[in-house]
């Protein structure tokens, strides 16, 4: 439906937004520079976007228990947390595990050369787990940030052979304690200077029918992954659906051939997320929208929100573009004069082997992509 009112694009829970805790918590840190703002707890984050009106947060274990807390520490910042979530309605709908950021994941975390580092990340992961389903969460993103440095010390026949064990045992584990929990794999092409194994979308997707339990299995396709890559995202994510594996996604703006950029939903290249929330409202997909992105670094905390709420808004709007381009007459009339006639796909193939076509009218035909695409840019543009 198109919006109209004062509140349009005012953000509600029913649009199922939700943001990690480590994007509007992200201190602006760079290789090249230091933190610019200071930590936000994870109490503050859940109130504000609250305020906002985002549905929930996501989170990996560390963004809310600190590496090396006891077991009362943990316990008492879980239950603050759950207060937190109780006192504003809001959820969380996935969790991950951080893999990246100890030193011991240097050589990849699952595919690690060293086995007691595989078995640790295993053990780390199954942690985390239980926190996320103690939390509420049904997905759960399995991202390799480091897997895959260098080729040198290993085959890499070998380390996927490893990955695939690891996500094996972890189905097995979400079995044995009967949790209601679908695991996302995330695909990145590289990190800042290794490259990663399964660095795409289509890559996680024909790794996912290699595993004891491909039904629990989806993907997490990340906007700026696939375009690092130079790929259209839209075709990533409408291969996931198509496949019945779009489990999660993170929505984010990223220019093709730059190292991760993470920029706020929409605002590098509106086009592209407008045919992005598209595919999704068009498909009803029924999963959140979740922002993996963070603020400039140039932002104080105002800036924050600033960021976390323009990413939202910039959804919405685009949402009702769709709606708007969806009930344009012009448009939907070229659309309609696509199609040539009854298509061969099902036809006995006798029938087909004496079909006549028209070569000389297919060949010299125009399909007006031109208008199409002309009258799209004016609807985004707000002039149509
Ligand atoms: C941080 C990564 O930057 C992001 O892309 C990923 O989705 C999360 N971690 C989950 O691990
Ligand atoms: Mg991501
Ligand atoms: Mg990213």
């Amino acid at each position: 439906m198109m919006r109209g009112g004062k509140d349009a694009f005012r953000p509600r829970p029913e649009d199922h937004f939700t943001f990690g805790l480590w994007t509007v918590g992200n201190p602006g840190r760079d290789p090249f520079g230091e933190p610019v703002r200071p930590p936000l707890s994870p109490i503050v984050i859940v109130r504000k976007l609250a305020e906002l009106g985002a549905y929930g947060v996501n989170l990996h274990d560390n963004d809310l228990v600190p590496p090396g807390a006891s077991a009362s520490e943990r316990d008492k910042i879980v239950r603050e947390f759950k207060q937190a979530l109780a006192d504003t309605g809001m959820k969380v709908p996935m969790a991950t595990t951080n893999l990246f950021s100890d030193p011991a994941f240097r050589d990849g975390a699952f595919t690690s050369s060293d086995s007691r580092v595989r078995a640790y990340a295993l053990q780390k992961t199954l942690a985390a787990i239980d926190l996320g389903v103690e939390l509420g969460a049904t997905t759960y993103v399995c991202w390799g940030g480091r897997e895959g440095e260098t080729n040198a010390a290993k085959d890499p026949r070998t380390a996927l052979a490893w990955y695939r064990d690891a996500i094996n045992y972890l189905c097995e584990y979400v079995r044995s304690q009967r949790y209601d929990l679908r695991f996302a794999l995330e695909a990145k092409p590289n990190e800042p200077r290794g490259d990663i194994f399964l660095p795409t979308t289509g890559h996680m997707l024909a790794f996912i029918y290699t595993l004891d339990h491909p039904e629990m299995v989806g993907v997490n396709p990340e906007l700026a992954h696939e375009r690092m890559a130079g790929l259209d995202f839209s075709h990533a994510v409408a291969q996931a659906l198509e496949a019945g594996k779009l489990f999660h996604i993170d929505l984010n703006g990223q220019q093709v051939g730059r190292f991760d950029q993470d920029l706020r939903f929409g605002s590098d290249d509106p086009k592209g997320a407008f045919f992005l929330v598209k595919l999704l409202e068009d498909a009803k997909w029924s999963g959140m929208r979740h922002f993996d992105s963070h603020a400039y670094r140039t932002e104080d905390e105002s800036g924050v929100w600033d960021f976390a709420a323009g990413s939202m808004r910039t959804y919405l709007i685009l949402k009702d573009k769709v709606a708007r381009f969806n009930a344009d007459p012009e448009i939907q009339q070229l659309l309609a004069e696509l199609d040539g006639g009854k298509s061969s796909a099902r036809v006995p193939f006798s029938e087909l082997r004496n079909t006549k076509f028209d070569l000389a009218a297919l060949r010299s035909r125009g399909y007006a992509y031109e208008r199409l695409d002309q009258l799209t840019m004016e609807l985004l543009l707000g002039v149509r």
